[in-house]
């Protein structure tokens, strides 16, 4: 904001509530990956195996145990998140409108370091993004429940297209977060200004 005399004073840009639930959901995420990982090397879906240094939980119990307990703190954290993003309009103010050519003309922009950064507004490549992982985590949500109880919940797992493809929609919505966040830690960390007001809420921004 600037004020009378010209300057710039700061102003919440990020509200408490969402740097809440933003750092509690990414603990519970990194928790539910890491113990994810475990779960997965004692019957891989694939031709390889997560290396044991970067998984949680020890053995099969000890990261069923992890994964289950940071799954109700990522479900009931989630739940507060995404209500109050709709129902105090953060959705629509922040999220919409969603637009694939101008998040790609962003892209294009960032690539070349040409892209600014305006805080308290994501550019058109975040809001994809920030709702592709929303979309991705509610899949992960989901495809856990078809997985965890496949006799009490059938309808989901049939929507899933059975209990081995469900296995599959898990990990590859693991692996879309995942890919999430190396692009958004990576971009948190390097854009100058970014990372410290997700912690205070404050920063100097246009209102
Ligand atoms: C682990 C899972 C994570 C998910 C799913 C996630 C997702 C999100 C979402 C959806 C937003 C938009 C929040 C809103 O306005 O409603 C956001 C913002 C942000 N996140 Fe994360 N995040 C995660 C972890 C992290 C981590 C580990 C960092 C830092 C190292 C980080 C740094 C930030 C920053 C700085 C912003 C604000 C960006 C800006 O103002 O341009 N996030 N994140």
């Amino acid at each position: 904001m600037v004020d009378e005399a010209g300057a710039r004073t700061p102003r919440i840009i990020h509200p408490l509530y969402i740097r809440v639930t933003h750092w509690v959901n990414a603990v519970a995420i990194f928790v539910m990956v890491l113990s994810g990982w475990r779960i997965y090397n004692a019957s891989p879906l694939f031709h390889f195996e997560f290396p044991a240094g970067f998984t949680l939980g020890g053995w099969l119990a000890g990261a069923l145990a992890w994964h289950f307990a940071a799954m109700w703190l990522l479900a009931l954290n989630g739940i507060a998140y995404l209500a109050y993003c709709v129902v105090s309009g953060h959705f629509r103010r922040r999220f919409l409108p969603i637009s694939l050519r101008r998040a790609l003309d962003d892209i294009i922009l960032a690539s070349q370091g040409r892209l600014d950064h305006a805080p308290g507004r994501y550019n058109a490549a975040q809001r994809l993004l920030y709702v592709g992982v929303i979309l991705a985590v509610i899949v992960a949500v989901l495809s856990g429940l078809a997985i965890w109880k496949p006799v009490q919940l059938q309808a989901l797992t049939a929507l899933m297209g059975g209990y081995e493809s469900a296995r599959r929609v898990h990990f590859f919505a693991m692996a879309a977060i995942v890919a999430f966040l190396i692009v958004h830690i990576g971009l948190a960390v390097a854009v100058k200004g970014v990372l410290a007001p997700m912690f205070t809420g404050r920063a100097e921004a246009p209102r």
